[in-house]
This record gives structure tokens, C-alpha cells and sequence, in this order.
């Protein structure tokens, strides 16, 4: 059965500053998916990352449809409504939009789809991540693509030999979708070279090259082109298809234990490493750590499982301690040097128009 799973999540608000969705919030989401979605869509799932609420569909109306779109988009639309009457902060955050037109890209929310012919078995991840970018997902899928020392498939399975096509997107571009296709393993230099610049290439995509298929679908949505100023960050979502000719679970976890630094943390403008975290976890420390949830799902003629939880084992544990060390290791050096994210990433206006006041006071000496 040919099938797509859409993930499409939005931050409309969130209890005690950039922490949670509240329940109320949650269940006028779900019960909105519930009722619209009768027919529409296979299957769904609601959870929230921090205080973004994501929408995992199952459906057979391909990548992009319109029909499924509205449906997320309408059902932040009735959970803003909820995030107004509790007074939660930042209602309708992410839906910078007055009016659905077609499709949810560039209007806020972050989306990323996967269409395929559904295997016999089918197990997929679903990962979110909050006070980050889409960029964080670079060296996860890189080493989790591209490097044996993380996946040991690469060596010993005969459907990933041939390796993965990378899809990547110069996201500082505004007048399109600018992507270049490059073929691991010859030419993991020049995708290294791209990757290692998070805020500017993003992997969009990434294929098998032993049968051609989708493995990997991550959302490139940058707020700030679309807003113009600051509104919050891109909190990324991205869908990974495992086993067979993809990476098995355990290979695209196996990155995650890094907990390396990525940009966001708190209002978007510092450097934080990414902590694995459980299913909807919330936030703290410093707005932060960058945190990243991963459920694993699988979907049979479009009907999803029950999730498992990844990062809920206790393995993870000794990981999430690591990363709370480097969160505070950087933090002790505040607003100083790679501890923030350079000019051009600083996501508040404020710091603009006060550099231009302090420009005007300098004065060249004789
Ligand atoms: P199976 O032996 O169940 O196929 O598991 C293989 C595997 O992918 C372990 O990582
Ligand atoms: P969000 O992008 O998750 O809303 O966070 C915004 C922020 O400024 C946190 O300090
Ligand atoms: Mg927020
Ligand atoms: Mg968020």
C-alpha cells in the first residue's frame, strides 16, 4: 500500500513562559484531529517536545496535500483558541499566518513527509526537537548515514553497501528551494563541508541508493525568513525509516549520545547541547538544554502502532547527566565568545538597533 506519514508540529502557546502545552491545549488538538480527520487520515498521534505540539498522520493523499495541511493547521488554530482563554504564553506562537493558503510551508509551522510503498513490516522514527534548529540533525544523520564508527550496517548489511544521496538546502536562501544532491560514501568530504555549517545547509532529505527509497524526510522551516524578526526558533521535526535497507534503530540512536552543542537554548541566540529526552518532556535550565524526543513507530496499511519511547531507557540516563554537565560547563561562561551564536544568528531585533546607537558613539582618534 502506497502511504505518506506527515508530521506536522507548531508552537501555540505554552504554560509558565516556553515550557509545555497545557492539557486543555493538547486535547483541543486532539479532539479536533478526532473529529476532522474521520475519513481523511489513517491514523494520528499528538505528543509535544517542550512547548511544541506535533501531529503524526497517516494518510494516503501523498506529500503536500492540501487537505491534510489544513486539518493540522486548523487544529492549532482551535488549540490557540484555548492557549487565549487560559492565557497561555505565546498563543498561536507559530502561526504567523492570518489565513491557510494551500499549504503549511512558510507559514510556521515546521513539516516533513514520507511517501512510500508500505514493506510487509514498517518501523519508522519520529524525532522532535525543541530550542534548536534544523540543523541540529546534521551530524546525527551524517554519522548515522555516513560514518561506520556509528553504523555498523554500512560494513555488514549488503542493501546499505551502495550507501545514501543526501538532499541538502542552502536555507539562508529566500527566493526558493536551493538544494544540492551529493552521494555518500564519495563525496562525504563535501558533505561534510556543507554540514558542518548548521545554520546555513540543512539535510532536507536522504535516500537509499540500494532501492532508490526514502529514508529520511527533516523540516527546513526557518522563522525568521518568514517572519523577518525574531518569533522563536525553529524547533525541527524529522522522520527516519529504519531496518532493511536503512539504518536499524540502534544505528540512528547511536549519534544522539553525543550531546553535541547546537544552536537555540535560551531565545534562540546560544550555543546548548542537544539532550535526548523522553516523550513530552518539558524545558528548564536556562530555557533549555536543546532537547530531542524520538519515537519509534511502526504502521501497517496506514495504521500506526502504539509508540515506544527511544530515549526512555536507562542507558540514557548517564547521557542525559553528561549533557547536563556541558550545558553547564558553557553556561559558566554567559554571553561570552562561542558560549552565543554570532551576530548574524541572534534571533532578538534588540540587539540591531542597540549596536546601531553604540556605532553612532564611537569616535575615530586623531
Ligand atoms: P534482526 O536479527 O532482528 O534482524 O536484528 C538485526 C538488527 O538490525 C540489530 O541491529
Ligand atoms: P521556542 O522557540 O521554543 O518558543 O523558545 C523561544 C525562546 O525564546 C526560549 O527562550
Ligand atoms: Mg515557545
Ligand atoms: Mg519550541
Amino acid at each position: 500500500m502506497r502511504i505518506t506519514l506527515s508530521i506536522i508540529k507548531a508552537d501555540i502557546g505554552s504554560v509558565g513562559g516556553h515550557i509545555k502545552p497545557s492539557e486543555d491545549l493538547l486535547k483541543a488538538v486532539k479532539d479536533f484531529v478526532v473529529e476532522k480527520g474521520k475519513g481523511l487520515i489513517k491514523s494520528f498521534y499528538v505528543s509535544h517536545t517542550g512547548d511544541d505540539v506535533a501531529i503524526l498522520m497517516s494518510h494516503t493523499h501523498g506529500v503536500g496535500a492540501e487537505e491534510i495541511h489544513r486539518l493540522a493547521w486548523d487544529a492549532f488554530v482551535a488549540g490557540t483558541a484555548v492557549a487565549k482563554r487560559q492565557g497561555l504564553y505565546g498563543a498561536g506562537q507559530d502561526l504567523l499566518k492570518d489565513a491557510f493558503s494551500g499549504n503549511v510551508r512558510g507559514m510556521g509551522p515546521a513539516v516533513a513527509e514520507l511517501e512510500f510503498d508500505e514493506r510487509p513490516n514498517e518501523p519508522f522514527l519520529f524525532f522532535a526537537a525543541d530550542k534548536t534548529d534544523p540543523g541540529a540533525y546534521n551530524l546525527p544523520l551524517y554519522l548515522a548515514f555516513c560514518d561506520p564508527m556509528y553504523n555498523a550496517g554500512l560494513m555488514l548489511s549488503p542493501s546499505m553497501a551502495e550507501g545514501f544521496e543526501f538532499t541538502i538546502m542552502d536555507v539562508s536562501y529566500t527566493e526558493g528551494d536551493r538544494v544540492i544532491k551529493l552521494r555518500a560514501p564519495e563525496d562525504i568530504y563535501d558533505i561534510a563541508a556543507l554540514l558542518r555549517d548548521n545554520q546555513r545547509f540543512v539535510v532536507e532529505s536522504i535516500h537509499s541508493r540500494n532501492n532508490g527509497e526514502i529514508a529520511a524526510s527533516v523540516s527546513t522551516t526557518r522563522l525568521h525568513n518568514i517572519a523577518g524578526k525574531y518569533t522563536g526558533k525553529d524547533d525541527p521535526v524529522m522522520l527516519v525509516r529504519v531496518q532493511g535497507a536503512f539504518p536499524a534503530t540502534g544505528e540512528v540512536l547511536s549519534p544522539f549520545s553525543i550531546g553535541h552543542y547546537v544552536a537555540g537554548f535560551m531565545r534562540g541566540s546560544h550555543t546548548g547541547p542537544l539532550m535526548p529526552v523522553v516523550k513530552n518532556s518539558s524545558i528548564s535550565f536556562f530555557d533549555g538544554p536543546p532537547v530531542v524526543a524520538c519515537l519509534a513507530f511502526c504502521v501497517h496499511e496506514g495504521e500506526l502502532t502504539e509508540p515506544a519511547d527511544a530515549f526512555d531507557h536507562p542507558y540514557w540516563d548517564s547521557i542525559r547527566n553528561k549533557v547536563s554537565d556541558k550545558a553547564t560547563a558553557i553556561r559558566e561562561q554567559g554571553f561570552s565568545g562561542a558560549a552565543m551564536l554570532p551576530y548574524s544568528e541572534l534571533e532578538y531585533g534588540g540587539i540591531v538597533e542597540k549596536m546601531k546607537t553604540l556605532d553612532r558613539k564611537f569616535t575615530v582618534r586623531e
